[in-house]
């Protein structure tokens, strides 16, 4: 698997990655247009063979002095879910986020994603808060942080 920054010319495939979602959890290519012109670093994951056609991609932002870095996004193909993909790109993103100086990482994931939960659990993210109503259809959050030179198991 080959994982590289994303570049304009992947709009349109970044794009497609989210055409199941519902509207209001999908971006739109103004939106990617600003995530890849801004403070944020998208990563994408493809075959080798196939270097343009995304089998997902994870988007992180990053503040300006601020030692927590966000992951904003995360996206996985549905033909290509349960091969890893995922994993490797939150390692990706944590090897940048640690290059930009960050010493945590901290996302919000809505409470029935089940299987994003356990993806963060595994890869060593503790829940530190429920927002209740988070998002625009009334559904809680769980605020996740993990901090960077935590192990990835999980273990304490
Ligand atoms: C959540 C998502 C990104 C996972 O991607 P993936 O590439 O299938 O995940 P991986 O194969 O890397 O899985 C890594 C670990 O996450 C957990 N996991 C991932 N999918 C899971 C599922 N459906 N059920 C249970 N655990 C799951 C497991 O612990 C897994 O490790 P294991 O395979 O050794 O058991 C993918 O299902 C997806 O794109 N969902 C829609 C978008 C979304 O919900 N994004 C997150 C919120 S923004």
């Amino acid at each position: 698997m080959i994982l590289r920054p994303a570049a304009t010319a992947d709009i349109d495939a970044l794009v497609a990655l989210e055409a199941s979602f519902p509207a209001e959890d999908r971006f739109d290519r103004r939106t990617w247009r600003r995530l890849l012109s801004g403070h944020a670093a998208t990563l994408v994951a493809a075959a080798p063979e196939a270097p343009d056609q995304l089998l997902g991609a994870a988007v992180m932002l990053y503040r300006r002095g601020l030692a927590l870095a966000r992951l904003y996004s995360i996206t996985v193909a549905p033909a290509a879910r349960g091969k890893g993909v995922a994993r490797a790109l939150m390692a990706a993103c944590e090897a940048d986020a640690t290059a930009r100086g960050a010493r945590a990482v901290r996302l919000e994931v809505r409470s029935s994603n089940s299987s994003a939960i356990r993806l963060y659990e595994a890869g060593g993210y503790r829940v530190i808060a429920t927002l209740e109503s988070y998002y625009p259809d009334g559904e809680a959050a769980l605020r996740m942080e993990k901090c960077l030179n935590a192990p990835s198991n999980g273990a304490p």
